[in-house]
């Protein structure tokens, strides 16, 4: 369903390496890119998903807002990380309104933190209840999601700050899910699919099927790895380690021989992440093997990490494409530039699909 002119957001991807930007225009034709842009954040403004330096964060996004000529102040942002957590859990069967109301004591026994330091939200998934047959009639699955109050402030903070309007706060791995199946035909958006979201701090997991998220995991794998190997290998800062990183660096052979180890190393922590993952997945779910893994994230650029997981998981991994189904007017996009931050763009588009009081 369209999201109508009024209840429209920007989708607003805060990272701790970038922020993206993505405005869509909605109609009834369908869908047009209006808006796409990034800016980077000085390194350790954002540490384990928590904002050090706000007025940092504050001026990029304002910077960014600028740049793009964004007039819409209504965004829909995102967190992930250790202050989320997601769960599925098997309950009793109970009508929405009741779960709404007593959903502090369903959810303790299964939240790590302080159910007054976080905040709940709760989706009953499909297939659940009257829904189903059986011994499971009377139970129902519920997807359980609780965030630090802290953390949301501190986001919500930050977004303000800069003259904007949070309009609805989402999770990263539910904000990828939305861009693959908007990206994705019927038919695969059928079958069993892992999102991988490789950022700058943080590696997260979405396996998913027919829509519904399986399993979730974000751990604390990501690009800055590379960055900090590269600084104590070759005495050189965070922003030259960088360079070095993205290849704009002329190298000396031992020096490239070092650079190739150091990615090797970081790529196979990563793919051994994946893999346990995948383990899990295949023990517990047996019945739903995955066909697929999709890329996102700017780190998934990183050279040989595709083809070694395909080689190590002989799943076929592709990149995301959340502009797939886009209209794109292409004298404002450069069409190849768009396909190359695809990835990296995926949360800021599956957030930017997010309407105003939408569920
Ligand atoms: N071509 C490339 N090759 C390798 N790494 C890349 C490339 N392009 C970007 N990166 C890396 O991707 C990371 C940024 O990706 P992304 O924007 O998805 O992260 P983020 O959302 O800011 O971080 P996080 O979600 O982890 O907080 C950086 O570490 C950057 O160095
Ligand atoms: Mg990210």
């Amino acid at each position: 369903m369209p999201v109508s002119k009024k209840n429209q957001l920007i989708g607003l991807d805060i990272g701790s390496h970038a922020i993206k930007m993505v405005e869509i225009d909605h109609s009834k034709k369908g869908m047009a890119l209006k808006n796409f842009g990034m800016i980077g954040l000085p390194h350790q403004v954002i540490v384990e998903g928590s904002i050090k330096d706000k007025d940092a964060v504050c001026s990029a996004i304002k910077q960014l807002v600028r740049n793009l000529k964004i007039k819409n102040t209504n965004v829909a942002a995102s967190i992930s990380g250790f202050s989320v957590i997601i769960k599925k859990i098997m309950m009793g069967y109970k009508e929405e309104a009741e779960l709404e109301k007593n959903i502090q004591e369903e959810a303790e026994q299964y939240i790590p933190f302080d159910i007054n330091e976080v905040n709940l939200d709760f989706d009953i998934l499909p297939s659940s209840g009257k829904s189903s047959e059986g011994e499971d009639a009377d139970r129902m699955e519920v997807m359980l999601v609780a965030a630090k109050k802290d953390i949301i402030n501190e986001y919500v903070n930050v977004i303000e700050r800069s003259g904007l309007n949070p309009g609805v706060m989402d999770v990263d791995a539910f904000a990828l899910q939305n861009a693959f199946e908007v990206s994705t035909d019927e038919d695969s958006s059928r079958a069993c699919v892992a999102l991988v979201n490789v950022g700058a701090e943080e590696l997260g997991i979405n396996a998913i099927k027919k829509g519904v998220s399986l399993f979730t995991r974000d751990s604390s794998y990501g690009g800055v790895q590379i960055n900090e190997a590269i600084m104590s290998e070759f005495k050189v800062d965070y922003e030259q380690a960088e360079k070095i990183k993205l290849g704009s660096e002329e190298l000396q052979k031992d020096q490239a021989k070092n650079l190739d180890d150091i990615l090797k190393s970081v790529i196979s922590d990563w793919v051994r992440e994946i893999t346990r993952a995948l383990d899990f997945l295949s023990s517990a779910f047996p019945e739903d093997p995955v066909e697929k893994i999709i890329l996102a994230g700017g780190s998934c650029k990183t050279p040989g990490f595709r083809k070694t997981l395909e080689s190590e998981t002989r799943i076929p991994v592709i990149e995301i494409s959340p502009f797939s189904k886009f209209f794109i007017d292409e004298k404002h996009f450069d069409a190849k530039y768009l396909e190359y931050m695809a990835p990296q763009a995926a949360v800021a588009v599956g957030l930017a699909l997010r309407g105003i009081g939408d569920k």
